[in-house]
């Protein structure tokens, strides 16, 4: 993979570690660090040997939001034109299970960038918050729609307009992660569940995502019909074979991920 300079990748397994690390600005989103974080996320989707991918930050912080120096001196034309986080649209598209391991502060941008993940484990140091009204604008990459999502409307509403940030047990509490571990247990927290996804049939995991985001994204109807289809299709499968089998003859299914 390609040399990054604000951020650092690994395989260890099926599992592909992408590190924020840009310690100086609390792992701030600048432009060179949302469009090297697409990159690497993209080579781990094109990469068949990789199941799952695991993002995470630094003790500190997560990501402590978009960066703010680089943001202030930016138009409207140029947010809306040139839109420098457009990246972070292919980030949230990749097939490849996500986990946001997170660590400290998870704000405004950090804490969308986290939702934009499929599973937040979180570290009892993480703070959560979409600060972004102190600073005279609204949450841009997410917040005021994957937030009510997740936590529901009053709580994302009181969220979003006051700025306040939250603690892991409240945001576990609420539901916005999934699982609130010591901090010194996080990142075997994460490999443990990384693993477990990677370890299952890649074609299946990449279809359980694709029916969840649909989940977020259509009606309930849609939705349901969109399931309907994708199970059915499972049936073609050489692991949906496998999967069953490996049932009946009381062993672990060996995936092929055909
Ligand atoms: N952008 C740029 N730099 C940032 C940053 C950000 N979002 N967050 C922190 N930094 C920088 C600080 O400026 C500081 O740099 P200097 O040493 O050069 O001054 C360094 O990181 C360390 O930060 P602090 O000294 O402030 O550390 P702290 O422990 O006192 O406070 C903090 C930590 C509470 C997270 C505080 O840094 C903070 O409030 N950061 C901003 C959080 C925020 O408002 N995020 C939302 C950004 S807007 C957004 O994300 C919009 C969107 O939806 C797209």
């Amino acid at each position: 993979m390609t040399d990054f300079s604000t951020l650092r990748t690994e395989v260890r397994g099926r599992v592909g570690w992408i590190t924020l690390d840009r310690p100086e600005a609390l792992n701030a989103l600048n432009s060179t660090l949302v469009r090297e974080l697409a990159s690497a996320a993209a080579a781990f989707d094109a990469d068949e040997g990789i199941g799952c991918i695991v993002l995470t930050g630094s003790d500190r912080a997560f990501a402590a939001g978009a960066d703010i120096k680089e943001m202030e001196t930016q138009s409207s034309r140029d947010m809306a034109i040139d839109n420098p986080f457009a990246p972070l649209e292919q980030f949230s598209r990749v097939r490849t299970p996500v986990i946001a391991a997170v660590a400290g502060y998870a704000l405004g941008g950090g804490c969308e960038l986290a939702m934009a993940c499929d599973i937040i484990l979180a570290a009892d140091s993480a703070r959560f918050g979409q600060p972004e009204v102190t600073l005279g604008v609204i949450p841009g990459l997410g917040g005021t729609q994957r937030l009510p999502r997740a936590v529901g409307y009053y709580k994302a509403a009181e969220l979003v307009l006051t700025g306040r940030m939250i603690d892991a047990s409240e945001a576990e509490r609420i539901g916005l992660v999934s699982r609130v571990v010591p901090a010194a247990d996080l990142l075997t927290e994460a490999e443990t569940m990384a693993t477990a996804i990677a370890a299952k049939s890649l074609p299946v995991i990449y279809a359980a995502k694709e029916a969840l985001r649909a989940s977020q994204e259509t009606t309930a109807a849609e939705g349901l019909r969109f399931e309907k289809q994708t199970f059915a299709a499972m049936f073609a499968l050489a692991d949906q074979a496998e999967g069953m089998a490996a049932f009946r003859e009381k062993r672990s299914p060996d995936f092929t991920h055909r």
